[in-house]
């Protein structure tokens, strides 16, 4: 295929007849998310055996954290799910070369400390690697562990795909390849303090609303400590325990967390605990130049810093009064000295326009930018010799399910990323401006450092639940990670957007160690289950359905507790007899409707991704929706679907009364709503 032949960076004395021949034979790499900076095929294949031997180089076994060994477990894992025909044989050791194991096929992972990866900058990177592939070998070696990391990502997509394709055993060309990234940053960033905005009650004369307004600060410190008071939302918040394994999920999995703790702005939830460091007349603002400010930050850093195993934080530090520049400048370089001295970590900062005269933010800060043109402008702060990473709104944010006049898309608009640069060219880290390309940089900028796309949550804990989150970020992480491993124009091996679209529901759909997307096989035809009669209670061996699924039933409540107890549950959502309501990520949503208890009612519950509704008694013509009803800013209720996965564990409990008949889970392809 043509496609295919794109993916491979041959060098430029290959003639086209070779290219043509190699093209012929079949043995090329198919195009995988993000895409393989080189690819040379030779002769011959590897094919999958049924026993897999996985080979560790006990030189470097125990290098890194996570260890080479590690993530080599992790990959073990992973290949089982992806290629389900494969027996795992245990982990050997060996400082052998591959050919030791011949003829047993092994995959074989080391590191080649001499192996020098670069970032488009000309910085080194850790994250490449190359690996070289015979008929009975495949050896990854890494220019750290996690290189060796996304080289086992790169195997595990070949497969994928070729199953996806339909292949009955995996073979993989034999040949060699080399990748890394072009920008530094893999890693998720955690705003985890913030609250909700709304004018009117943080700053309107004498409105006390903001001492209820929706805010949060995420880590909960441990019971008795002084600083208990900041996180009344004790059930909304991690505990240390809990963080440090998500911190050490996403390390297993080459992703660093870097927290944000957000100070001297949008601190409400700061105020609310010590109202005495407020800012007169601005609730969310935190007044720098009282005494005991700063030390109250500084005291919150001390207690969580222990936590981050980043060599970065963010300190927010975003959206303060320009009227106090110089407060607030010297309180961002007080706390990268202070950050330094106590973790030896360095620090982040959003792009702020601060305009002072006589002072400026220490280069030692990396610098966020996200908007124009109040931020400060990229391109003069990396000609100042700022380090700056590109989160600019205009192709990087979302907001949850709405947002003001639709100013951000649901997902990111992959129009810009495929052509909404200047001149109809790709996005990439080096491009801030859709329209002025003076504004961007070129893709090996010094100090550039690599991009964050955002997904804000300014409505609350109610409007969205955890998998919806999943499915509005899932493709678009993908997509990024193609835009921010290879961008744009810069490797001829970038993937084209018809290749991205061809391979990214194959890979969506073997993701291992997961199943986000809550697929369940169905028993025979599309049914999940079926339980004709009546039942009171029922445990099921399905946990949760994703949608597009629909669940029919028939139910009667006792009349002495009518509206007691719950229908169904399961680990993502339940739903409750009274007023049908749905719970999901511990927030009510109810339908408002009141089963009767004198006869059964009949209900079908249909979901999608973007929606949920009930027809009660057949009465297609009146599908009633489970809303959400969100704050915009303070000035208007928005109305917004809600999407929940089926409820398929368990059938009544929770004190239910009654009796539920006939009952059917389906996995549908919708064909929308009815009229
Ligand atoms: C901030 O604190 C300083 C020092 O106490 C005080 O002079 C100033 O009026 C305060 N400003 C506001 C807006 O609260
Ligand atoms: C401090 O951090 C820097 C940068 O991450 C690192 O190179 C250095 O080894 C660290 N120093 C100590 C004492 O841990
Ligand atoms: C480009 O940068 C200039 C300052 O150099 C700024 O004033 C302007 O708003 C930016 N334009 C766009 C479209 O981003
Ligand atoms: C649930 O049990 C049924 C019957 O025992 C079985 O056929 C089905 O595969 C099981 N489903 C799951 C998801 O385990
Ligand atoms: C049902 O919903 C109505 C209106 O939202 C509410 O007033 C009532 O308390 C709810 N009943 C139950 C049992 O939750
Ligand atoms: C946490 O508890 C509060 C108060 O009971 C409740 O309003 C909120 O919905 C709960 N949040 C979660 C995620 O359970
Ligand atoms: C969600 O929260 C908002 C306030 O932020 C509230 O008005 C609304 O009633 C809540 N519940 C639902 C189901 O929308
Ligand atoms: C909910 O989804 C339905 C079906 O797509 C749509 O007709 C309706 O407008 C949506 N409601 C809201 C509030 O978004």
């Amino acid at each position: 295929m043509i496609g295919s032949c794109a993916i491979v960076e041959l060098r430029k004395a290959l003639s086209f007849l070779l290219i043509l021949s190699t093209c012929v034979s079949g043995a090329q790499l198919r195009p995988q998310i993000p895409s393989l900076a080189s690819f040379t095929p030779s002769d011959g294949v590897f094919e999958l055996p049924s026993i897999v031997q996985i080979a560790v180089d006990s030189e470097y076994a125990n290098q890194g954290s996570p260890s080479l060994l590690d993530f080599a477990r992790t990959f073990q894992a992973d290949l089982k799910e992806v290629v389900p025909y494969v027996t795992l044989a245990p982990i050997s050791l060996s400082t052998s070369d591959p050919e030791h194991f011949a003829p047993v096929p092994t995959i074989y992972l080391t590191l080649d400390p001499s192996a020098q990866f670069n970032l488009y900058n000309g910085r080194p990177t850790e994250e490449g690697y190359r690996f070289q592939v015979t008929h009975n070998s495949y050896v990854i070696a890494g220019a750290a562990p996690v290189g060796v990391w996304w080289g086992t990502r790169t195997l595990l997509q070949q497969a994928a795909l070729s199953l996806a394709q339909g292949a009955k055993t995996v073979s993989f060309s034999a040949g060699q390849g080399f990748d890394s990234p072009g920008w530094e940053l893999n890693e998720m960033h955690l705003h985890a303090s913030d609250n909700l905005w709304n004018p009117a009650f943080l700053y309107g004369e004498g409105n006390e609303g903001w001492k209820h307004l929706y805010a949060a600060f995420r880590f909960r410190p441990p019971a008795g400590s002084a600083l208990e008071g900041l996180v009344p939302r004790k059930n909304e918040s991690w505990a240390k325990r809990e963080f440090l394994e998500m911190q050490a999920t996403c390390a297993g999995h080459g992703v660093t967390v870097i927290p944000e703790i957000d100070t001297p702005g949008h601190s409400l939830v700061i105020n609310q605990w010590k109202p005495e460091l407020m800012e007169a007349g601005a609730p969310d603002h935190l007044n720098l130049s009282y005494p005991e400010t700063i030390p109250t930050i500084k005291s919150i850093w001390d207690e969580f810093l222990p936590w981050f195993s980043a060599t970065e934080v963010s300190i927010g530090a975003d959206e303060y009064d320009a009227a106090l520049a110089n407060d607030y400048i010297s309180f961002v370089n007080e706390m990268s000295t202070y950050i330094g001295l106590k973790s030896n970590k360095s620090i982040r900062i959003w792009g702020t326009n601060e305009p002072s005269q006589t002072m400026s933010v220490s280069k030692d800060i990396t610098i966020q930018h996200w908007d124009f043109p109040g931020d400060d402008i990229p391109v003069q702060l990396l000609s100042k010799g700022y380090r700056v990473i590109n989160s600019e709104q205009a192709f990087l944010y979302l907001d949850g399910k709405t947002s003001e006049a639709g100013q951000f898309p649901q997902q990111l608009d992959e129009d810009l990323l495929w052509s909404g640069a200047p001149g109809g060219r790709g996005w990439a880290p080096n491009v801030f401006s859709r329209t002025d390309a003076t504004n961007n940089t070129s893709p090996d900028a010094a100090n550039l450092r690599g991009a964050i796309f955002a997904l804000w949550n300014d409505w609350g804990n109610n409007a969205t639940t955890a998998l919806e989150i999943y499915y509005q970020l899932a493709r678009s992480v993908a997509l990024f990670g193609e835009k921010v491993w290879a961008g744009s124009d810069v490797r001829a091996t970038a993937l084209a957007r018809d290749q991205f679209d061809a391979a990214y529901p194959a890979l969506n759909a073997a993701a291992p160690g997961q199943n986000l997307n809550r697929v369940v096989k169905p028993h025979h035809g599309n049914i999940i289950y079926e339980f004709p009669g009546a039942h009171r209670s029922l445990r099921t061996n399905v946990s949760s359905v994703g949608p597009p699924y629909t669940l029919e039933f028939s139910v009667k409540p006792d009349p002495g507790s009518p509206s007691a107890g719950l229908l169904f549950a399961g680990v993502d959502s339940r739903l409750h007899v009274a007023n049908l309501t749905f719970e999901a990520t511990g927030q009510l949503y109810p339908l408002g409707y009141i089963l009767p208890a004198d006869r059964f009612t009949s209900v079908a519950v249909r979901a999608t991704r973007e929606y949920t509704y009930a027809i009660i008694d057949g009465d297609e013509a009146n599908p009633r929706y489970w809303y959400t009803l969100m704050d915009i800013w303070g000035d208007y209720m928005a109305l917004g679907n809600m999407s929940f996965a089926a409820p398929s564990q368990s059938v009544g409990g929770g004190g239910f009364g009654g009796e539920i008949r006939d009952i059917r889970l389906t996995i549908d392809v919708d064909g929308g709503p009815p009229v």
